[in-house]
């Protein structure tokens, strides 16, 4: 998507520099930085620590990790060791290991004189896949926007989101965002409400973006979602998810359950934008089976934010002798969903197999 006019991915490869680039997010909504990416440990680092986050780019920034160390060492040592150093970076996102298996899969076939090259080159498809993928969920999406919008005679929809699931957290367009994008960019008014997203803050990074496309949005609080669906100010939900069961349940950013059962209560459609490398085939009941990312507590027990200097500072809000607990991620348990949104069309999992939209899987 577009920054200052000019286009960017959130994260690419520029050629004659030999470079893997990242727009580092623990800077933004406050400052925008590109940094390289070139060791292991650089990308152990920026998917650890969040300067990359959002399971598509996880997954993306996974692929251009292994490429980037076959080109230092293209054993199968080293193959195995950056599957294993890049796979404990983070639990939840399951395209993190669909990404490494992908790439250890097929270069563990390829002759080490040839593993460099085809490494980058296969980094790069799942770059471009991510990105195919996520716009043909937001033509899905688009739809489904499209027709509330009918129904509303043309007034705004009012789409509610959680966390950031935008192009930030992909390689392009977003995930719960593309359809919003596109729905705009046909004219379709359209007016967000973005949830802050504590301890993390990605509502920002949300709101970033959409200020960036010039779409009409407010950020809220966590809390203020149940009220506004209550007084009808709410037309759909769209989120993103990290991991997604065989049956539908949603693992996606700590709140999302809330979300999701405060829907249910208001009659409010409740979707979940997936791209299929999401789908973790393996798992079936969510809270039984995914493993939840327990985060440092001081991302609780501190709130985050830009200073009147223009300088980004913690402050802490806990009293001294409390401290946080902060599980990163929740399930949302496929009877509160409305519909799927995947590359290959919508399922309502209550009433649908998800596996009928991918025969191959
Ligand atoms: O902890 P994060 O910021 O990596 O979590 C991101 C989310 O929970 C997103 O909603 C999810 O990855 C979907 S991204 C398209």
């Amino acid at each position: 998507m577009k920054v200052n006019n000019k286009h960017y991915r959130s994260i690419w490869y520029e050629k004659d520099s030999n470079t893997v680039k990242i727009i580092d997010q623990r800077e933004l909504p406050y400052s925008f930085k590109v940094i390289d990416l070139d060791s292991l440990e650089d990308f152990r680092i920026a998917i650890k620590d969040m300067a990359v986050r959002g399971a598509p780019l996880i997954g993306a920034t996974a692929a251009f990790g292994i490429a980037k160390q076959m080109q230092k060492d293209c054993t199968d040592k080293a193959l195995d060791n950056a599957w294993e150093v890049l796979n404990a970076t983070r639990p939840t996102a399951i395209n993190l290991r669909w990404a490494l298996n992908r790439c250890k899969d097929y270069l563990s076939q390829v002759a080490t004189t040839d593993r460099a090259k085809k490494a980058m080159e296969l980094a790069l498809e799942i770059s471009d896949e991510d990105v195919e993928i996520n716009r043909k969920i937001g033509e899905f999406g688009l739809d489904i926007i499209s027709k509330i919008s009918n129904q509303k005679k043309g007034d705004p929809v009012n789409i509610l989101t959680h966390c950031n699931a935008g192009w930030l957290a992909t390689v392009d367009w977003g995930t719960a965002t593309s359809p919003m994008y596109q729905a705009y960019d046909k004219g379709i008014p359209v007016k967000i409400w973005v949830d802050e997203t504590r301890p993390r803050n990605q509502g920002a990074l949300t709101s970033w973006e959409l200020n960036s496309h010039g779409i009409d949005h407010e950020y809220i609080v966590d809390n203020t979602g149940g009220f506004l669906m209550q007084t009808g100010q709410v037309d759909m939900v769209i989120v993103g998810t990290d991991r997604t069961t065989a049956k539908g349940d949603v693992c996606n950013k700590i709140g999302t359950y809330l979300k999701a059962l405060a829907a249910k209560d208001n009659e409010v459609p409740f979707y979940v934008a997936l791209p299929s490398p999401t789908i973790d085939w393996t798992v079936y009941d969510g809270l039984k089976e995914i493993p939840i990312e327990e985060r440092n507590e001081e991302e609780v027990s501190y709130v985050k934010g830009n200073d009147k200097n223009n300088e980004i500072n913690s402050v802490k809000v806990t009293p001294e002798g409390t401290f946080g607990f902060n599980p990163a991620f929740d399930i949302t348990p496929s009877s509160l969903i409305t519909g799927l949104i995947t590359e290959n069309g919508v399922c309502n999992p209550n009433t649908q197999k998800l596996e009928d939209l991918f025969p191959s899987k």
